[in-house]
């Protein structure tokens, strides 16, 4: 597995990649790699020829008062697993090697990266928007792979991808979760022990509210369920409840009658947890 450090190495290791015409796959990751992460890694090397990951916990995506010192990281463990997983080569620049300091070019969706967590978080989505754009186009992968843990996330980069006619297939791959249900994060190490027992009620909650939606229950009604499934959730704090238009996140009010998602965000100490589930009332 050839280790980037530099755009330049990048870029050198991705024309021996592609000859022959051999299709590349691209994984954007922060690393801290978790079971998450690998099912992406095992798609992409199921569908493209050669797989390249990227680790990079990305400073402009986090705001000036969030965990970006806090994230967590431990790039020996995470080249091991991808050793193991046969990947080509991982990108792993610093962020001065990714960033020239007098850049002033960003990528933003105007709507989508304003609504939900662009409200809880301002300028999120603008630099995740920016890093993906630029990793699409240091690799110029074929497909590249995101999960649907980050809804809007996968929503955000499947739109400047559409906008700005990037040759790349987008695909969204299923949340992995543990046991209990709590969807994988490398988040969650950050979570206390009481914290962690109590998370699990994202994923009860998204269940409820998917029966109530299939059931028949109004947007109304079903956000009261959910509610109350997570008042229950010990020392978390729930920063937004949404039900959304599953495929362009519109507001949907009284009884849905396509495909909506439930999303959520609960907050345990500093740990922001996001889960989500799609309901079908049809
Ligand atoms: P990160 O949180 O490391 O996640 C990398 C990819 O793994 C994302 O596409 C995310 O949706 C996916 N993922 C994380 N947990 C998952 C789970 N439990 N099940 C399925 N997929 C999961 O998301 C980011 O990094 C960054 O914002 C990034 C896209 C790399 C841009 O900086």
């Amino acid at each position: 597995m050839e280790i980037c450090r530099t755009k330049a190495a990048l870029r050198e290791a991705r024309a021996r990649l592609g000859d022959e015409g051999a299709q590349v796959g691209l994984v954007p990751t922060m690393g801290y790699l978790h079971e998450g992460h690998l099912t992406l890694i095992r798609r992409a090397k199921a569908e493209t020829d050669r797989v390249v990951v990227s680790i990079f916990v990305n400073p402009t995506q986090f705001g000036p008062t969030e965990d970006f010192d806090a994230y967590p990281r431990d790039e020996a463990r995470d080249f091991t697993l991808l050793e193991d997983e046969g990947v080509d080569a991982v990108f792993a620049p610093d962020p001065s090697e990714m960033y020239d300091p007098e850049a002033e070019t960003a990528v933003e969706p105007t709507n989508l990266s304003r609504i939900l967590i662009g409200r809880l978080r301002p300028g999120h989505f603008r630099g995740v928007a920016t890093v993906v754009t630029k990793l699409l186009n240091l690799v110029q992968p074929s497909h590249a792979y995101f999960g649907r843990k980050d809804y809007q996330q996968l929503a955000v980069i499947r739109r400047v991808v559409r906008d700005l006619d990037v040759p790349v297939e987008i695909v969204g791959v299923d949340i992995v979760r543990e046991a209990d249900g709590l969807a994988m994060s490398s988040r969650n190490v950050r979570l206390t022990e009481e914290h962690r027992a109590a998370a699990p009620a994202l994923h009860d909650a998204l269940q409820e509210g998917r029966a109530a939606i299939e059931g028949g229950r109004t947007v109304k009604s079903a956000r009261k369920i959910i509610r109350r499934v997570l008042q229950g959730a010990q020392g978390g704090e729930i920063s937004s409840i949404d039900i959304r238009d599953a495929d362009g996140l519109a507001q949907v009010t009284g009884r849905p009658e396509g495909p909506v998602v439930i999303l959520l965000a609960v907050r345990f100490g500093s740990v922001l947890l996001i889960d989500n589930m799609v309901a079908d009332p049809r």
